[in-house]
């Protein structure tokens, strides 16, 4: 496995790579969990070369965000990413990104105005810019991100979209502990009371998706009842829940077809989101789904 620090050097590099077959690209920000490394597999799987980035981009935290203490453990990333069979670990210094003088910034608009978007002003500008940076640098013929930052990976998918870049995105599954916390490297941020309580954000999605199942299409109704759960079981303080279409990631009036259920919250002064994608197959599920929800409530 090689390490290159300098963006012309990974330039090259990655040229070579994709002469002699598929290249895969895994862009990071490090401090590696099995998420993270589910990404890793899932790129081998459909590449012949994996080049996996880490890099903590400033431009994606806001002035009052964590960027000074978001975790980070070179050594160890590089130990995982070793036995996972990487090729290259490209790990750049933010002067090599950003160099003095540096003033060029990727919008992606419209996609990125709700859910996250409205209360992180600048960060899906950071991710653009510094995706589209990687994406020169590596030039990947396909790129994997996770379903957990489910808002950043249909923006990128979009901007890949938009500018041509000729890079297949995959979204992969999100990766969750036991008790359904889904993996993030902000989980060590949180308190032994925080961390227990936690869970209840993926259980209040399974709710939201239960209820949807069972054929609820009011997106108010099932939002209160996951709001319910969520105050009821922990002291997180909630963000936003939504429910959106999967494309513009606009909310919805009436829940139908492919639908995201997004949600960001507090515990503490760590920020948590999560989602989950819920598909009603056709207009005969969905009312065999109220028909049988009719028939429980009026037996309970
Ligand atoms: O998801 C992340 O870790 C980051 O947002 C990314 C995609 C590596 C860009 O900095």
């Amino acid at each position: 496995m090689r390490v290159i620090r300098a963006v012309a050097a990974m330039q090259r590099l990655a040229d070579r790579l994709r002469s002699g077959g598929r290249l895969g690209f895994v862009p990071t920000m490090g401090h590696l969990h099995e998420g993270h490394l589910s990404l890793v597999r899932i790129c081998r799987k459909h590449s012949d070369f994996v080049v996996v980035s880490i890099f903590v981009n400033p431009t994606q935290f806001g002035p009052d965000e964590d960027l000074r203490q978001y975790p980070r453990d070179f050594g160890r990333d590089r130990g995982l990413l070793d036995r996972e069979g990487t090729d290259v670990i490209f790990y750049p210094s933010a002067e090599a990104m950003y160099p003095a003088g540096f003033a060029t910034y990727v919008r992606v608009e419209e996609l990125t105005q709700g859910l996250c978007g409205r209360f992180r002003p600048v960060h899906f500008q950071g991710v653009t810019t510094v995706v589209a940076k990687l994406f020169n640098i590596v030039r990947p013929d396909l790129a994997v991100f996770g379903q957990k930052d489910a808002q950043q990976a249909f923006v990128i998918r979009r901007m890949a979209r938009d500018l041509d870049f000729g890079t297949k995105i995959i979204i992969a599954p999100t990766i969750r502990e036991p008790d359904g916390l889904a993996m993030s490297s902000r989980n060590c941020y949180l308190t032994r009371a925080q961390r227990m309580q936690a869970p209840v954000l993926y259980r209040s999605l399974k709710l939201g998706r239960r209820l949807v199942q069972e054929g609820e299409q009011n997106p108010a109704t099932v939002k209160r009842r996951m709001r319910q759960v969520i105050k009821k079981e922990s002291g997180a303080r909630m963000q936003y829940i939504e429910i959106v279409d999967t494309e513009e990631l606009k909310p919805v009036k009436r829940i139908k077809g492919r639908v995201l259920i997004a949600l960001a919250a507090f515990l503490g002064r760590t920020r948590l989101i999560d989602n989950i994608i819920v598909r009603l197959r056709n207009n005969r599920q969905e009312r065999q789904g109220r028909q049988e929800r009719k028939t429980t409530d009026k037996h309970r």
